[in-house]
């Protein structure tokens, strides 16, 4: 979807007009890829909006951010407050969230110690990310040719700008031949992740998901839903996967901020499961959107309100009320 070019964007602690986010093009991030960056959300809910996880978010951006040794100029809190502040200026109800922190404008070379360590934050109102059919019905996707990287080349656990080059490989092979995503395997041929969004697997009712050292990025979503999954009372399991493994599921899931819970119906042409969302993938699926809705209690306090409450906050709030 293409923005829509109007609202606010906050910059190294100002609120500029969409059309005046601009940098320099001899900006460092621009030529070598030097951004960490994260995506977030946030949902409309009948108790307001809120924002999924942003804690943990705004601490993966930091830790991304030490990785690549880079020293933001706005403590984490400060920065979280600043999330807040561009949603509202912005009165999104429900958005996507982009926070930046990246190499600026001073010199130009590979060593970007030279230049400024930036900051700056989007918001977006964007639905579903494969379509809403898709978290229905499903998507068709192929293992990907291209691999992910390597364990001691780019590091995965931080999520920055120059890992999606690998990203836009897997997606743009995957659409070329009319599928909606691909699956990367490590470098040593183990299941690592879709191109923006972890994976899982279920068989014999165990949901299976790679480990941190499968190349993956440690997605919010996904740990969210081993939270879901073991709440509902499912063994699950976080290890290394064979390719054929995705060929032989009960059922397979997408999980990622943009794509939330997206089932995933065949893999290289071969039926998951019966071809559709299986049960454990509903309940998995059922169960977060109705954490995000407001319909299910938030039990792991993971919304933030707009209204500075927190859900654990809300909850606390509410039980001293009723019990005086
Ligand atoms: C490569 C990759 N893996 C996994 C994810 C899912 O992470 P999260 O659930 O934190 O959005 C994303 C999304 O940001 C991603 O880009």
């Amino acid at each position: 979807m293409a923005f829509s070019g109007t609202g606010k964007v906050w910059m190294n602690g100002a609120l500029v007009d969409w059309k005046d986010a601009n940098i320099h093009i001899a900006s460092h991030v621009i030529h070598y890829g030097s951004g960490v960056f994260e995506g977030a959300r946030c949902y409309d809910t009948p108790r307001g909006s809120a924002c999924f996880r942003l804690d943990a978010h705004m601490r993966r951006l930091y830790d991304s951010a030490r990785i690549y040794r880079m020293e933001p100029r706005v403590e984490l809190a400060a920065l979280t407050d600043a999330v807040v502040e561009t949603i509202k200026a912005n009165g999104h109800k429900a958005c996507y969230i982009r926070p930046i922190i990246y190499r600026g404008y001073n010199a130009l070379g590979v060593n970007p110690f030279p230049c400024p360590v930036d900051i700056a934050i989007l918001t977006w109102e964007w639905g579903a990310y494969l379509g809403q059919d898709a978290l229905e019905k499903g998507v068709d996707v192929r293992v990907s040719s291209w691999a992910r990287s390597a364990p001691n080349t780019f590091p995965t656990l931080a999520k920055t700008s120059a890992n999606y080059a690998n990203s836009a490989l897997i997606k743009m092979e995957a659409i070329s031949e009319g599928y909606s995503e691909g699956i990367a395997l490590d470098t040593f041929g183990h299941v690592s992740e879709g191109s923006g969004q972890n994976l899982f697997v279920v068989r014999d009712e165990v949901v299976y998901t790679p480990p941190l050292t499968a190349s993956i990025l440690p997605g919010i979503t996904r740990a969210s839903v081993i939270t879901i999954a073991r709440d509902l009372g499912f063994k699950v399991s976080e290890e290394m996967l064979p390719r054929e493994m995705l060929y032989i599921a009960d059922e397979a899931f997408f999980a990622g901020t943009a794509v939330e819970i997206t089932p995933i119906r065949s893999v290289d042409k071969i039926q998951v499961g019966k071809g559709a969302r299986g049960p454990i993938t509903t309940a998995i699926q059922k169960q977060f959107f109705d954490i995000i809705r407001g319909d299910a209690p938030d039990r792991h306090g993971w919304l933030t309100f707009l209204d500075g409450q927190s859900s654990l906050q809300a909850v606390a709030a509410a039980g001293a009320r009723t019990t005086r």
